[in-house]
């Protein structure tokens, strides 16, 4: 961890060339594109759920119709190509496949994501899948949701489901995207669905994600040929102490190891940090966590996945300070970072972004390099990246996007970096293609390379999606 510094922006007078091999991509997930919700069998998910629950998602909007995605993603794929993208990074809906989260295949749900993968590799493009974005079942939530040890085993059985129909076409797997969010934001502030707000029902979740993504690794190797990959997204946080005061640094070290090591320790080394333990002990005693299930969670992989944004900055609070909600994970009567709650957050003087995300792509390289210090030997993939701006059409109807061009750009000079100084570094994929449902801010933030016209379904490329194309398309970035 560093204190708060300058961007380091690298001055490059040449291009910057990325390594031969390296996936140029764009990302998605499912609830957040493909609408559909009720057709050919799919089931409720808990994001069904909340987005229909009042009050919970801004503008009431739900993923009901989305970017309508489900019909229209032979033309997606289309625009891809066009764009010429050398891969694309998906989701899997649970309930679409394994109605209510149990009991056999669903194989019109199958069908789909063959037909989209088969779409995919037709055009040279390499799908890479993401098992879980988020969207649990809701009958399995019903059942206790990940704070219940069962929804590990339930989404391993998932996983198998997928594996043995996409298996054929898929090399890329992940098998959790985020989970920080699905435990701390689903069950610790409640902001995202379920909408819990109980400190030990995130930090069960937490584990039970941990428990899951082992077990469901363990069954994608048994099913899958021996070329597939198998990662997963987490977003680590680039956790920075507002001084280098003694109270700021732990106020730090706390959140590294609440929004970090939570699953880096399990995932990554077989085992829970004891400062995680003690500083969660009043809550929770954790003995939730059975003997092995650390070691269960740390099955070899083939690749780490990170998504990264914005950096972190801390300092200690006083006891009784209820931290401002000012970076997008908010703290307050429902933090959602259990037994932190003396900790306040910053945003660092600077330009935003339209999520009021301060900008700062030196968190990027710091992340690269840690997994690499952490995973030796493992690939590392930027999973997510990219910024949301207002978008407003110009009086020909296009959109100019040079403030996402500049971040996307600073980002993409700070993951050269990593690669120059060693980190195996092997794709990037923007977040996201399509501008899409952004959870509980609904259809107000727009991230897409390709605006999204709502009422029409109409796909407009903005000015980003041509520069991104020519660094796809040519491997370097201009200087
Ligand atoms: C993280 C998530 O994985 C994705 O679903 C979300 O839309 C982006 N970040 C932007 O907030």
């Amino acid at each position: 961890m560093t204190s708060v510094q300058a961007d380091t922006a690298v001055d490059t007078a040449a291009p910057l060339r990325f390594p031969t091999g390296f996936l140029w991509g764009a990302s998605t997930a499912a609830y957040q594109i493909e609408g559909a919700v009720e057709e050919d069998g799919r089931t409720p998910s808990i994001w069904d759920t909340f987005s229909h629950t009042p009050g919970k998602v801004a503008g009431g909007d739900t993923g009901d119709v989305a970017c309508d995605h489900y019909h229209r993603y032979r033309d997606d794929v289309a625009l891809m190509a066009e764009l010429g993208l050398g891969a694309y990074r998906f989701s899997v809906s649970w309930s679409r496949v394994q109605p209510t989260g149990r009991g056999p295949a669903h194989q019109r749900g199958l069908d789909f994501y063959r037909a989209l993968t088969d779409e995919l590799l037709t055009a040279g493009i390499t799908p890479v899948l993401t098992l879980y974005h988020w969207d649990l079942p809701q009958e399995l939530e019903e059942a206790g949701g990940w704070p219940a040890r069962e929804t590990a085993y339930r989404f391993a059985e998932y996983a198998g489901i997928v594996a043995e129909a996409l298996g054929d076409r898929v090399e890329l797997w992940t098998t959790l995207n985020e989970p920080w969010c699905s435990a701390f934001l689903g069950y610790g502030s409640g902001v995202h669905a379920p909408g819990r707000t109980d400190p030990v029902a995130a930090l069960r979740a937490a584990h039970h994600l941990n428990l899951g993504h082992g077990l469901a690794v363990q069954v994608l190797r048994a099913a899958l040929p021996d070329r597939a990959r198998l990662s997963v997204s987490l977003n680590p946080a680039a956790v920075r102490p507002r001084t280098e005061s003694p109270a700021d640094q732990d106020a730090a070290r706390r959140i590294d190891a609440l929004a970090t090591r939570v699953f880096t320790g399990p995932m990554l080394h077989g085992r829970y940090d004891e400062d995680l333990l003690t500083d969660t002990a009043h809550l929770t005693d954790w003995s939730f966590v059975r003997d092995g299930d650390p070691a269960l969670a740390h099955q070899p992989l083939d690749g780490v996945c990170l998504n990264y944004y914005t950096p972190t900055v801390v300092s200690a609070a006083p006891e009784g300070t209820v931290p401002e909600r000012n970076d997008g994970h908010g703290g307050g009567a429902h933090s959602p970072w259990p037994g932190a709650d003396r900790v306040a957050f910053h945003q660092p003087p600077g330009n935003r972004t339209a999520m009021g995300w301060s900008i700062d792509p030196s968190g990027l390289t710091e992340l690269l390099l840690r997994f690499h210090r952490e995973a030796p030997g493992t690939s590392l993939y930027v999973t997510e990246n990219g910024a949301s701006y207002p978008d407003v059409p110009d009086a020909e109807g296009r959109f100019h996007d040079p403030e996402r061009i500049a971040y996307v750009h600073r980002h993409l000079q700070a993951v050269h970096q990593a690669i120059r100084e060693g980190a195996d570094v092997r794709g990037y994929f923007m977040w996201s293609l399509l501008d899409n449902f952004e959870w509980a801010w609904g259809y107000d933030k727009r991230f897409g390379l390709v605006h999204v016209d709502y009422q029409t379904q109409r796909r407009t490329p903005k000015s980003s999606a041509s520069w991104y194309s020519r660094i796809a398309r040519s491997g370097e970035l201009p200087a």
